[in-house]
């Protein structure tokens, strides 16, 4: 039979086996490694000049689709489902934006940030769910689940509720979710369970009862998500006029995104569209440093696919021993058993990459930066600014080299965290985030409280006139 355009087919070289888009198969059932979906591009629909990549007349699109996805717009280089099937709430239209604040902050000349709070659910997980909900509705699903920091789950919760038909369900490490995620899954409608355990016990569960009751799974070990993420990268490029960046810095947690990230580079170079590549850099939090201690401290790489899993086992075998749980204010990336790591792996070779772990201190002023540049972002997405100042600082990265962070999520997910930073004083800070070691706050805003009273109010605003 003739290979379909688009199909699933196994990481490992060793493997590869092929499975056609209607399966819905998480592991690949020869070998138990991750999937991607892949394309016969032979076939496919390509713009011989990637500028034309994008341009879509909102004229030509079904019903306008919400003004033309920000992902269906780059449908070509996702090519697994007809035009009709394509599920959208408006996601990815963002911005890229450049910020000679972040750049001095980092010690670059020329940094842009990647804003990607601006969809609708206010993370850059909606690229991906478009992906997922596209292919939920070809294979006929009814109820979708993930597990989540958070992101995801307000993401899928929000597709779910504008499909007037899928029923959401999540599950959330009790505690282990900030408040502006907790409120989005609630009000879109999601049975939200909260498990008695963290991040990595709700992922290993929802497994679990997907595979048992049948139940379409949407975490990022489908890789129908990933294909929706790639779009990240090409409105970057977009943004920079078709210009290849020399470095993409983004924050790892399930590495899902790294992954999808480096793809999309990949596919283009691949096809001649693009000659030259990104470095990627992934950036974990210090409280949740897997796959910068497997890299860098173990030596753990793809190497061409064969990857030594005797190390990774000996790794979460430790954790397990020690009882070594996630713990870091960026919420989004508590992760220590992030499942898409090979893939991750191979991101970091094919890209010329590298992996850091930035404190939860440089974190946190790092993304008090970001809002001085008027766009607010939670602590995991300003891991990528403390990222990249730190591989400046290492003279990785060049002084003068182009260098796009990703903005994942918006700044009012986890509200209490920007307040406390600005608001407490030393000792309020040391007692609520100090496990964190977070000490100091010194690029906060501190509140100004006054008297109900003109000249007081007055007096209060000229002490702080520069
Ligand atoms: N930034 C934010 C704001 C996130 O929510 C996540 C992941 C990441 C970065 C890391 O991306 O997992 O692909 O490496 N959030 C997931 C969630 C885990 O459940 O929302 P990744």
């Amino acid at each position: 039979m003739a290979q379909e355009i688009a199909f699933q087919k196994c990481i490992n070289p060793d493997c590869g086996a092929t499975y056609g888009i209607a399966e819905i198969v998480h592991h690949c059932p020869k070998c138990g490694n991750l999937l991607d979906v892949a394309y016969d591009w032979n076939r496919a629909e390509l713009p011989s000049d990637v500028r034309q990549l994008g341009a879509v007349d909102p004229a030509k699109v079904p019903g306008g689709m919400c003004r033309v996805s920000g992902v269906w717009r780059f449908g070509a280089m996702a090519p697994f489902a007809p035009a009709d099937c394509r599920v959208t709430i408006g996601e990815g239209h963002t911005q890229l934006r450049p910020s000679p604040v972040v750049a001095g902050y980092a010690g670059l000349k020329n940094l842009w940030l990647q804003y990607e709070g601006l969809n609708p659910s206010g993370s850059f997980k909606d690229n991906g769910m478009a992906g997922a909900f596209t292919h939920a509705r070809m294979v006929g699903a009814k109820v979708v689940a993930c597990a989540s920091t958070g992101n995801t789950s307000a993401s899928m919760a929000a597709f779910a509720a504008a499909s007037h038909a899928l029923k959401a369900i999540i599950f959330i490490g009790d505690g282990k979710i900030a408040y502006g995620k907790l409120s989005q899954a609630l009000d879109y409608g999601a049975l939200t369970l909260l498990i008695k355990g963290d991040f990595d016990d709700a992922m290993a569960r929802v497994q679990e009862v997907c595979g048992q009751e049948k139940i379409y799974l949407v975490n990022s070990v489908n890789p129908f998500r990933l294909e929706g993420q790639k779009t990240i990268m090409f409105r970057i490029l977009e943004g920079l006029d078709w210009n290849v960046p020399d470095w993409i810095v983004c924050p790892g947690g399930n590495l899902g995104n790294s992954s999808a990230l480096a793809n999309a580079f990949i596919e283009l170079h691949e096809l001649g569209l693009l000659k030259k590549m990104p470095r990627i850099a992934v950036i974990n939090s210090a409280g949740a440093p897997t796959l910068n201690n497997l890299v860098n401290q173990r030596g753990l790489k793809w190497n061409g696919g064969r990857v030594d899993d005797a190390i990774i086992n000996k790794y979460y075998a430790e954790l397990d021993a020690k009882n070594e749980r996630a713990h870091t204010i960026a919420s989004a990336i508590e992760i220590n058993r992030p499942v898409n790591l090979k893939k991750c792996l191979r991101a970091i070779e094919r890209t010329n990459g590298c992996v850091r772990a930035v404190s939860d201190q440089q974190i946190i002023d790092a993304k008090a930066w970001v809002a001085r540049e008027g766009l607010g972002c939670e602590p995991a997405s300003a891991a990528s600014v403390a990222g990249t100042k730190m591989l400046v600082e290492e003279g990785v990265i060049d002084r003068d080299a182009t260098v796009a962070c990703v903005l994942t999520g918006h700044q009012l997910k986890d509200p209490h965290a920007t307040v406390a930073y600005h608001s407490y004083d030393a000792a309020k800070l040391v007692e609520t985030y100090g496990d964190y070691g977070i000490r100091t706050n010194q690029y906060g805003n501190r509140p100004v409280p006054v008297a109900n009273d003109l000249g007081q109010i007055i007096d209060a605003i000229r002490a702080h006139a520069e």
